[in-house]
């Protein structure tokens, strides 16, 4: 993060708080969130938008959606909704935090025409949709034929009951299959023709998709959507994905007369997790990148230029959080030849960060607690957590001061998107709280979880 420093003591700091004072209020295995690095993203990411796609002579307008799978709390959405970012939610239960968020910071009246919210994902239920439709969502974004059944039976029950007026519509989009492949790993690119999500571009159900949405006396096609993948650092595929998307726009247009007005680019904008990472595009290249294909393919194909949206979520939260960890252990496996290996105990795991077991995602650790003795030397080190399973591993491979004792502290950077949101109770752990610190000050964004909370959801 941002504010994170080696404070006099060579101890590190975090929003103007040692790690010892942080670790005062908060025991480990804990998440840090440095609340003026995440609010600083979120102001970038808008700023970016609102420039390149700036509504004069050749833009439409455009803006960021907080991807809030990433990580969500209703201090969270507050946060990235006062920075001037929407919220992207992708169920039930993130759609009604950022309900609770709008309603904070926009006011009771704007939930019920929450432009600022957006709702994804396959497989949606009837009910699903009828709370974002009822709340009027900027971004519905229907998965399937069978999502734009239940959207137009959903408006049907909404003009019943009186929410909606008797000819009001269902303001939706479509997510498109693009056919492109990309992303940090197979689980986590999501465009390619053999996976779940999406409308196929290729073989013209999408082309029936907009049709069907069109002719719909119930629903309004607002847009289209592409979401290609996550972790991924060359733009290449995003401004592919524009040409997909805008070639698209244009034959729904000439076959059912209707230009969408909105194009969502979906998130998946990469971020460094070691060293041996690249540069990430910054907000503003990103934005500049698609405003460039999306203005001359507009212009070539003779089209009105779209509003436009994107939908980050580990740009945002990722970077913005450490996890603080405590040393249990120290183990040192002799791997012939001279080599070693330190295997490093530490009191998580797993249940705080899947990633690396799930992905293979590589992350690094550095020693928070006080200054490592440059005389000691660097030792090879595999820091694992304390879940029974060999696949339990924190940091594969990372050099650690060969003075590593027990009871020190070690932090994890970058662990601030898909961390604490994917964390489980596996071997009935309690997830570790996520802390915020700003400025000396600190809170709970989410207080630790209790073993008197897991026994509460027991029944008999
Ligand atoms: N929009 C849509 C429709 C998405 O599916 C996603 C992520 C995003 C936006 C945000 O993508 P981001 O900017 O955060 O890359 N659990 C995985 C990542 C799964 C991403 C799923 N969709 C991980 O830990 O790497």
């Amino acid at each position: 993060p941002s504010t994170a420093r080696r404070g006099a003591d060579g101890a590190l700091e975090i929003g103007g708080r040692s790690v010892g004072e942080i670790l005062a209020d908060a025991p480990t295995p804990v998440f840090v969130l440095d609340e003026a690095d995440l609010r600083g993203r979120a102001a970038t990411w808008a700023a970016a938008m609102a420039e390149e796609f700036w509504p004069g002579y050749d833009m439409n307008g455009g803006e960021a959606y907080y991807a809030g799978k990433a990580f969500l709390t209703t201090r969270v959405a507050r946060t990235v909704l006062s920075e001037g970012l929407g919220i992207d939610t992708a169920s039930a239960g993130e759609l009604a935090v950022g309900v609770a968020a709008l309603a904070a910071v926009d006011g009771e009246a704007a939930t019920a025409h929450a432009t600022r919210l957006g709702l994804h994902g396959n497989g949606k239920t009837r009910a699903e949709i009828r709370t974002a439709l009822a709340h009027r969502v900027g971004h519905l974004v229907l998965d399937s034929a069978e999502e734009i059944d239940l959207a137009a039976a959903a408006v049907r029950e909404l003009r019943e009951s009186g929410t909606f007026g008797p000819e009001e519509t269902g303001s939706v989009m479509l997510r498109l299959t693009t056919g492109i492949h990309a992303g940090g790993h197979e689980f986590i690119s999501t465009a390619h023709e053999d996976q779940k999500f999406g409308i196929s571009v290729a073989t013209g159900a999408a082309l029936d998709a907009a049709r069907a949405v069109v002719t719909a006396p119930e629903l309004t096609l607002h847009g289209l959507h592409s979401h290609i993948g996550s972790q991924i650092f060359d733009l290449a595929g995003f401004r592919e994905a524009v040409g997909v998307v805008l070639r698209l726009r244009h034959q729904i247009a000439e076959a059912t007369g209707v230009l969408c007005q909105e194009v969502d680019l979906g998130g998946g904008y990469g971020i460094a997790y070691t060293g041996a990472d690249p540069v990430a595009p910054s907000p503003a290249e990103v934005a500049r990148a698609l405003a460039e294909a999306v203005r001359s393919l507009c212009a070539e194909l003779g089209d009105a230029v779209p509003h436009v949206s994107v939908e980050p979520g580990r740009s945002i939260a990722g970077p913005a959080m450490v996890t603080l960890y405590t040393v249990t252990g120290l183990k040192r496996v002799e791997l012939g030849e001279g080599a070693a290996r330190l295997y490093v105990s530490v009191d998580g795991g797993m249940s705080d960060n899947i990633r690396p077991a799930l992905y293979d995602a590589a992350y690094t650790a550095l020693v928070a607690n006080r200054r490592p003795d440059p005389a000691s030397g660097l030792v090879r080190a595999r820091v694992v957590g304390k879940h029974c399973e060999s696949g339990d591993v924190v940091v594969r491979d990372v050099d650690l001061p060969a003075d590593l004792a027990v009871g020190d502290v070690l932090a994890v950077p970058a662990t601030g998107a898909y961390g604490r949101s994917m964390a489980s109770n596996y071997n009935l752990f309690t997830r570790p709280g996520v802390a915020w610190v700003e400025a000396g000050r600190q809170g709970w964004v989410l207080r630790p979880e209790t073993i008197a909370d897991l026994l509460a959801l027991e029944g008999d």
